[in-house]
């Protein structure tokens, strides 16, 4: 066998190669990895209507989806079994859905319900004229979706930590939503935030709220648990008596599930990133926002969001460039401080090995 990528023992293996960040043929031999589970929506922001199409997961792989509350709540194909018209084209409340283009009309169920000037069709409709369907599951309020639900996500693992949270009572607060262009290649972005070993340089304001020194990082199958320890007198989560941080001052738990989602749970509530590729060196970074408790949004470490945001910003776009110089090629990773990065990048170069 020959030898990995990124070697097993983080104290002698070296980072991704640069190509990786910067070449056509690794950004498409990497798509792959979101065919997995991807976050779809909470469940509050349905609001009144009970029909939902998710953009942001077309842009991330290419597939256009509409959730849909009925008894239960279900995801579909949002392209016409006709000729491929969209079928939903914003979020309403409706008792089916009706294609604009030639009124082919589906049940909330995804079955073809009525489609005009069909009548001397042969063998119409069969089971292929109803709108296809996609996994669905629902994590904490939040619903996910799946063109390849193989693998699962760690729900258990993170559980344990983040159960206490409610995050089904949230509401989404469009106020908060961003959307970010970024120059870098996605894994930058994840690569960067896997890692706190940046605050004290890149976040002065931030490093002021975090406990840097109690920072703690937990690798798992599927995703990376960052810590976030409060500062005296900061505000903090109120954990149960039996939760594993009990008796700790939490400022932040910071959930990254591979390959590009980030929740970031604060006493406030949630802020998630959702990293969506859009070419070697173009990303969108998209903000969702969902309130617990508005009055302590502006306190603490979740009170910085903007100001982290553009700092990381700024840092990410000069290491992309960083990956087109000739003079570098890969580095090492801290063994202290950079057990995540290492972490995903391992998760990667499995993908690559397996190929070979
Ligand atoms: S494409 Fe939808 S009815 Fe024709
Ligand atoms: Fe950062």
């Amino acid at each position: 066998m020959s030898e990995p990528l990124i070697d097993e023992d983080i104290r002698k293996a070296r980072t991704l190669p640069s190509a990786w960040y910067t070449e056509l043929e690794h950004f498409k031999q990497l798509q792959s990895v979101f065919s997995g589970w991807q976050f779809a929506a909470h469940q509050s922001e349905f609001g009144a209507n009970n029909v939902l199409p998710i953009e942001h997961y077309e842009a991330i792989t290419g597939e256009s989806v509409v959730l849909v509350k009925n008894e239960v709540t279900a995801c579909y194909s949002n392209v016409c079994t006709h000729r491929g018209m969209r079928v939903a084209l914003e979020a309403c409340a409706a008792k089916t859905l009706q294609c604009r283009y030639h009124g082919r009309t589906f049940n909330l169920d995804g079955t073809l319900r009525h489609m005009p000037e069909f009548a001397e069709a042969i063998d119409f409709p069969t089971a292929s004229d109803n709108l296809a369907a996609f996994s669905l599951k629902q994590w904490m309020g939040m619903h996910f979706t799946a063109l390849d639900d193989s693998a699962e996500l760690p729900w258990k693992e993170v559980e344990d930590r983040l159960g206490f949270l409610n995050a089904e009572a949230y509401t989404h607060d469009p106020a908060r939503d961003r959307d970010h262009p970024i120059d870098a290649n996605w894994m930058l972005y994840v690569d960067n935030y896997l890692e706190g070993f940046h605050i004290p340089y890149v976040h002065p304001e931030l490093n002021q709220a975090l406990d840097y020194g109690a920072y703690a990082t937990e690798a798992f199958d599927g995703g990376v648990l960052q810590i976030g320890k409060a500062m005296e007198g900061d505000v903090k989560f109120d954990l149960p008596e039996d939760h594993p941080d009990a008796g700790e001052d939490i400022a932040a738990y910071y959930l990254w599930l591979f390959p590009n989602m980030m929740f970031n749970f604060y006493p406030w509530g949630l802020s998630l990133n959702i990293v969506v590729p859009v070419s070697p060196t173009q990303t969108r970074v998209l903000y969702r926002g969902y309130v617990a408790n508005a009055e302590l949004a502006s306190q603490g470490a979740g009170s910085l969001l903007d100001t982290v945001e553009d700092q990381d910003q700024w840092v990410i776009e000069l290491v992309q460039r960083g990956m087109a110089s000739s003079a570098y090629d890969r580095g090492r990773y801290s063994p202290s401080k950079e057990q995540g990065v290492h972490h995903f990048h391992r998760m990667l170069a499995k993908i690559f090995d397996e190929k070979q």
